[in-house]
């Protein structure tokens, strides 16, 4: 497995104990932790151990179900990069109950889901191209 996709996986579980540690913070003391905790939680484990865990089963398996390479090793460099610097900055922004962070996360959130996409699609369609030819 590719180095990348290792991490995604390995990002995933760690969120999954973060927001496991969250919601049960918040079950024993609602003070102990500020800002919108529910909202933080629920995206700590969608985006975070939810969204993260597809990506890295996603970019390891669909390729290798055409026997294909991954369109782009470099997008979906960027796809982590983007989705591990958007899901910190959403939870800052609802920490601090500031919006902007929020938006700011997840604009980044967002392109690297917009990234992993075309990645698939186009990983698919020169699959394709490629099949057809022979
Ligand atoms: C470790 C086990 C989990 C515990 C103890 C837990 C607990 C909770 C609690 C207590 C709330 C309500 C918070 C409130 O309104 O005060 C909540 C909301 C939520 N949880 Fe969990 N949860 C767990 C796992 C998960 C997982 C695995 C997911 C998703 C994959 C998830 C997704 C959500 C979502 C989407 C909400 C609603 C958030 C919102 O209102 O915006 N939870 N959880
Ligand atoms: C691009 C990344 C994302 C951003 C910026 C984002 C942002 C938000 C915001 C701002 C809210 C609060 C809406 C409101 O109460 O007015 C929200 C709610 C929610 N989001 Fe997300 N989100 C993102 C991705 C996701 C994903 C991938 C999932 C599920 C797989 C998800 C599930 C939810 C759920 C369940 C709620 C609660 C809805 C409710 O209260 O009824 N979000 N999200």
């Amino acid at each position: 497995m590719h180095k990348r996709n290792r991490l995604f996986v390995s990002i995933a579980l760690v969120y999954g104990l973060l927001g496991g540690l969250v919601a049960i913070l918040r079950l024993i003391d609602p003070a102990l932790i500020p800002g919108n905790v529910p909202r933080m939680h629920g995206h700590i484990m969608l985006l975070g151990l939810i969204l993260m865990m597809i990506y890295g089963i996603a970019l390891h398996v669909l390729p290798r179900f055409g026997g294909f390479p991954l369109y782009s090793e470099r997008m979906a460099d960027w796809q982590l990069y983007l989705a591990n610097a958007g899901l910190p900055l959403m939870i800052v922004g609802w920490l601090t109950f500031i919006d902007g962070w929020v938006i700011a996360g997840g604009l980044l959130s967002y392109a690297a889901i917009i990234l992993f996409g075309l990645n698939m699609i186009l990983t698919v369609r020169a699959a394709r191209s490629v099949s057809h030819e022979s």
